[in-house]
């Protein structure tokens, strides 16, 4: 049944997309700046093949968002509004922020709910990007095609001679995979057969004959791409996922696994009237890296396996007026925390499901990290605040996996006890741990401590995360006291009915609140605010008239009161 759908798969593709096809213009996602940044997520669709439309998630569009900029220093404040038809989560992949902002699977946003988390932007300039992140139905949620690009500005890269006019010669390459079914929809799987370049499928972009810049994201849910040119020129690698090198790296090909970034620079100078390909070299790849093995037939097989194909199309055009010619010499000084500034060495294992005492929940395709499924309700580790800490991930797996912290900018130490390769030795947050490799990082967990909601670390393949291959931590402060939620919050609204607005008053002083949730009566969320700054109070202006609980816990103490409040026209 699978393969005649493939068979049948096959035949539509090569009369939707011929050999030899007309190019799609790469679809260069539109960018919102701060302070405020409104995102709405909801199902639409989106005409990829002709015929049937495909149904696609969709933020403030049809698949995949706006770019988001920020500066660094600044505090950017999130309306992320669910108009889908599930709850979902938004998680700020690479952010330092605080865990109750972050958007794991904890901060569930219902249908109709709106979620309101800001923070100030400390991290380095760099790429990073914003996906939904809801246990189980993580995979489900990117291939509809949600999440974006967030690009960092700082201004050590600002300084520098780079390329940075977005869509010319600063490109966004957001690169993933898709299978369509005869109906034209998108197949919830692991590997797809054809490969969508920020959603444009057979992409050519025009660069100009000159250095240009690609900021790249494996946004796929499994497969690796083995990143190269067609013509087999060198490229530059100045950022990994945490900001830039200290220096570009010339390299011609970088192994990029899913949920990693790199920026490169290619140098088209001179080469105006020609074009080269951006290229995944996977027949290279061993068996034991996703997309490098071939599965005839299940759910895994795929036409892109064990092969090289083609992402985009740089076709090269005149120089601009205002073209970087040459690749800098240096770039930044990272300063990465010391071996001898470690306090705490973890070691994590990777093993496959056989490791595993429950196999009947798990099946047959589950990896796990230390012996265990992903517990909602338990905490894997507590990590104190300010410490630097040594994660060595040791892997008994025959595949390799793509290790993701949140929280926290990684520096590899080692791949089995040899130094990282000079293009992957900057800030990490994913790293692909290889077949029965063992890889150590160091990181410092510092500013953001919180007893009472935890960070994720996973594996990156979202359909391992989804079946359990994630864990959580928490950031403590060694000197707090930890409290678990009590009731006991003596709370206040007025005005009383109001139209606009509604302020809190507490009973006790000295209460700072950790968050406040605004629910219909009958328990539906409709926003939920964490640590919410409340001097001039919740805007409440978008809520329809009716009676709405207000629910808010204490930071210190964690008690918990509620009010009711009428929302009048
Ligand atoms: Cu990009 Cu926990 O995820
Ligand atoms: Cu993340
Ligand atoms: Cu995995």
């Amino acid at each position: 049944m699978l393969l005649l759908k493939r068979i049948f798969m096959t035949v539509l593709l090569l009369s939707a997309l011929p050999l030899f096809a007309q190019y799609n213009t790469l679809h260069i996602p539109g960018t919102l700046s701060g302070p405020t940044f409104n995102l709405r997520m909801k199902d639409t669709v989106k005409q990829f093949l002709p015929g049937q439309q495909t149904i696609t998630g969709g933020i403030n569009g049809n698949f995949w968002g706006p770019t988001l900029l920020f500066n660094q220093g600044d505090t950017v404040f999130m309306n992320v509004t669910n108009n889908l038809n599930d709850s979902t989560t938004l998680h700020w992949h690479g952010m330092h922020l605080p865990a109750v902002m972050d958007g794991g699977p904890h901060q569930i946003i219902p249908p109709g709910t709106v979620w309101q988390p800001y923070w100030k932007v400390t991290n380095n300039a760099g790429l990073y990007w914003y996906h939904p992140h809801l246990h189980e139905m993580t995979m489900e949620q990117i291939i509809s095609g949600l999440g974006g690009l967030i690009i960092v500005n700082d201004p050590i890269e600002s300084a520098l001679s780079l390329p940075r006019t977005y869509g010319v010669d600063d490109i966004p390459l957001a690169i993933t995979d898709r299978t369509f079914t005869t109906a034209n929809q998108f197949n919830v799987e692991p590997f797809g057969d054809t490969v969508l370049a920020n959603g444009t499928l057979n992409a050519r972009q025009d660069v100009p004959a000159q250095v240009v810049r690609l900021r790249m994201l494996n946004g796929a849910i499994e497969r690796s791409y083995n990143l190269g040119f067609s013509d087999g020129r060198s490229f530059s690698v100045i950022a990994n996922d945490g900001g830039l090198l200290n220096a570009p790296v010339s390299v011609t090909r970088y192994l990029l696994s899913p949920g990693e970034r790199i920026e490169i620079l290619v140098n088209c100078t001179g080469q105006s009237g020609t074009n080269i390909n951006l290229r995944a070299f996977n027949s290279t790849l061993p068996q034991t890296i996703a997309g490098g093995e071939n599965f005839p037939n299940g759910p895994f097989s795929n036409a892109l396996g064990r092969r090289d194909f083609n992402i985009l199309n740089l076709n090269i055009v005149a120089q601009n007026g205002n073209p970087i010619t040459a690749i800098p010499t240096a770039l930044t000084t990272n300063i990465f925390p010391t071996e001898a500034s470690a306090v705490v060495t973890r070691s994590l294992r990777i093993t496959d499901s056989l490791g595993v005492t429950n196999p009947v929940i798990l099946g047959p395709t589950a990896f796990v990290i230390d012996h265990k499924l992903f517990d909602i309700n338990y905490i894997n580790y507590t990590v104190n605040k300010d410490d630097v800490e040594i994660w060595e991930i040791v892997s008994n797996s025959n595949l390799a996996h793509p290790f993701h912290i949140h929280d926290v900018e990684f520096k590899i130490l080692t791949r089995n006890a040899v130094a990282p390769a000079a293009e992957e030795a900057g800030w990490k947050d994913v790293v692909l741990v290889k077949a029965n490799e063992t890889v150590r990082f160091i990181a410092k967990f510092d500013d953001y401590a919180d007893a009472t909601h935890p960070f994720m670390y996973h594996c990156h393949i979202s359909l391992h995360e989804d079946e359990g291959m994630m864990g959580q931590f928490v950031v403590v402060d060694p000197n707090g006291t930890q409290r678990l939620p009590e009731p006991g919050l003596k709370v206040d609204a007025y005005p009383n009915p109001t139209t606009e607005k509604i302020y809190l008053q507490f009973a006790d002083a000295d209460i700072s609140v950790y968050y406040v949730t605004i629910s219909t009566v009958s328990g539906r969320a409709v926003l939920m605010l964490p640590q919410p700054i409340l001097n001039d109070g919740i805007d409440v202006t978008a809520l329809a008239a009716g009676t709405y609980v207000l629910t808010v816990m204490d930071k210190k103490t964690k008690r918990m009161g509620s009010v009711k409040f009428v929302k009048s026209r």
